[in-house]
């Protein structure tokens, strides 16, 4: 079966290649999926970069991906929550980015019929990172007025659907030629980070501020939203200068969280059309489109998720 894995850390084009992978083995308590369609996250761009290989030392070749939509093939003995040729939505430890996935069972969850694959496979991580930071790491701590900087990035464009699904009121930065699509996502108020300082406009305003922007571009502005006292949560890292009071909290993933729970959640927000995700680009399944998804992600590429898709 195919895979595009990458050799060695570096440029996307210098370390991706093609290579020819034999099949796992199915145990009793996992699944093998066809996959049809796996999204591409700023996640493996930094894996693929080296940027985490202190604390996660890669094997090569190593086959990234942990968003995936495609075709169950064959379950182990023990699985109940889906069928050999149910459609599903998967979440795995990276391995997604080929024709075929073997994860458990808890990983995954039937898709519903009108979501399409591209969609699905785009909303994994981002669905479940805002679900879980939401839902778990700040529960009923979130306050009624949050801020989501980075609105129109794929977590964010989540976030502030479910915090609207919610009832809380939605504060929203993006760059201005984004400002459409995130008022259609429910953002009560909006400011341009690239037009104004949304930290002077909203100043001491939010019970909790959300910083999603790729690579943590909006701190000092954020914490001057965040009312003193209130909640100031990281996608990357942290403010350095802390030194108004506050509960700064960073979000990263955790074996605490179920992935079948943000999963079911989703696909009950979905079957209600409270919850969409917008595609950017679905690129065929070749070695090009892997390299050229990581590229498009390295730069500032329109709002939506960049997805591989067979057909
Ligand atoms: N800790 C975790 O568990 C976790 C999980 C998922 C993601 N992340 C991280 O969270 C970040 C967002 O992920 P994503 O998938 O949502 O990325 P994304 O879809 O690329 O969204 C990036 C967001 O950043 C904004 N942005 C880009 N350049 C900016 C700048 N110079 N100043 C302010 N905002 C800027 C974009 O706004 P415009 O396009 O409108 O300019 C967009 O809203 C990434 O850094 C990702 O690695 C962390």
């Amino acid at each position: 079966m195919k895979r595009f894995a990458i050799k060695d850390y570096g440029k996307a084009a210098d370390v991706f290649e093609e290579i020819e992978a034999s099949s796992r083995e199915v145990d009793a308590t996992h699944v093998r999926v066809e996959v049809k369609a796996f999204g591409v996250n700023p996640y493996d761009v930094s894996v693929r970069l080296g940027n985490m290989k202190s604390f996660r030392p890669l094997k090569f070749p190593y086959v990234l991906g942990n968003d995936s939509a495609g075709i169950v093939t064959e379950i182990g003995a023990d699985i109940k929550n889906v069928a050999v040729g149910d459609a599903v939505i998967a979440h795995s430890v990276g391995g997604a980015n080929g024709e075929e996935l073997v994860l458990p069972g808890h990983k995954l969850i039937k898709k519903p019929e009108k979501m399409s694959f591209a969609q699905a496979a785009g909303f994994v991580t981002p669905w479940i990172t805002a679900y879980n930071m939401v839902t778990h790491l700040l529960g009923n701590q979130i306050g009624e007025i949050v801020m989501v900087q980075g609105a129109s990035g794929s977590v964010g464009s989540l976030l502030v659907q479910l915090l609207k699904a919610n009832g809380k009121k939605v504060l929203a930065t993006a760059s201005s030629r984004n400002e459409a699509y995130v008022r259609e996502l429910g953002a009560d108020e909006f400011s341009a980070y690239d037009k104004e300082d949304a930290g002077e406009r909203f100043a001491e305003t939010a019970d909790t501020v959300i910083d999603g922007t790729k690579g943590g571009r909006s701190s000092a502005s954020g914490v001057k939203i965040m009312k003193t006292g209130g909640n100031y949560v990281a996608l990357n890292q942290l403010p350095e200068d802390q030194s108004k009071a506050g509960n700064y909290l960073h979000f990263g993933p955790s074996k605490d969280y179920s992935d079948l729970e943000a999963l079911e959640k989703l696909v009950a927000l979905y079957e209600k059309d409270a919850i969409q995700i917008k595609m950017a680009d679905s690129l065929p399944f070749t070695l090009a489109s892997v390299i050229k998804a990581h590229e498009m992600l390295e730069g500032h590429p329109p709002a939506g998720k960049i997805v591989i898709e067979r057909v």
